[in-house]
């Protein structure tokens, strides 16, 4: 496909690692690699630093739409900034997770944020992988491939807590994964697949065996 048209668009809930495997299918392909997420926790660094109530529906908009943010467009590099200021470790940070939702739940900042989006990828030349919760359905439904990457709770649990360093007890992490789940679903339903999105469930599946069964539907898919 070296040259055609191939936009990957890929949804999935926080825990089913989703960004490393995209990021990983991405280089494998020679692909542009869009995070949408790192946008709406850009927004939400924002808010926070300059001072905009999350209750204030049009603030939020409006720094929605005169935001400037740069973010890496390639699976090589991982790099956000805000206004020239350079935010990418500290749109991670807990404080952020946990705001977030505040802004993705925001209607016109979302429309803003998914216009900006589809600039970009067609600025790509439409040859990118994009992951986010609304990319299959909303983003780029007419992507030559769609997928879902889900997880089971019991896997994604594991993985954050092996993320955390063993420190945080079952009931915590579960609180932690569930209540992560309930937040992102009030915004978008990424837990179904569309019609005509793939499902790839990594629950059983390591990394690499993850990547390979991504890439097997991307062959599957462009081969028709
Ligand atoms: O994938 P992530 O954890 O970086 O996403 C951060 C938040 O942004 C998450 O709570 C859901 C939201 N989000 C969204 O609503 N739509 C997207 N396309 C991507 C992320």
């Amino acid at each position: 496909r070296e040259g055609k048209t191939l936009v990957v668009a890929i949804d999935g809930p926080s825990g089913s690692g989703k960004s490393s495997v995209s990021k990983a299918v991405a280089k494998r392909l020679g692909l542009g690699f869009l995070d949408t997420g790192a946008m709406y926790r850009a927004l939400t660094w924002h808010c926070i630093n300059g001072q905009i109530s999350f209750a204030n529906a049009a603030a939020v908009e409006h720094a929605a739409r005169s935001l400037n943010i740069d973010l890496s467009l390639t699976p090589e590099k991982d790099f956000v900034k805000v206004n020239g200021i350079n935010v990418t470790g500290p749109i991670r940070e807990p404080d952020i997770s946990k705001a977030v939702s505040a802004v993705a739940t925001n209607l016109g900042a979302r429309a803003e944020l998914v216009r900006r989006q589809q600039v970009l990828i067609a600025e790509s030349g439409n040859r990118m992988v994009v992951e986010g919760r609304d990319i299959t359905t909303v983003v780029a439904p007419q992507a030559e491939v769609r997928l879902i990457l889900t997880a089971s709770e019991e896997a994604r649990m594991r993985r954050r807590g092996l993320q955390l360093g063993g420190t945080l007890s079952a009931a915590a992490l579960e609180e932690q994964v569930l209540a992560r789940d309930l937040k992102d679903s009030a915004v978008v339903d990424f837990q179904q697949a569309a019609d005509g999105v793939f499902t790839v469930d990594s629950s059983e599946l390591d990394f690499e065996q993850t990547v390979d069964a991504v890439l097997n539907v991307v062959r599957r898919a462009v081969s028709k």
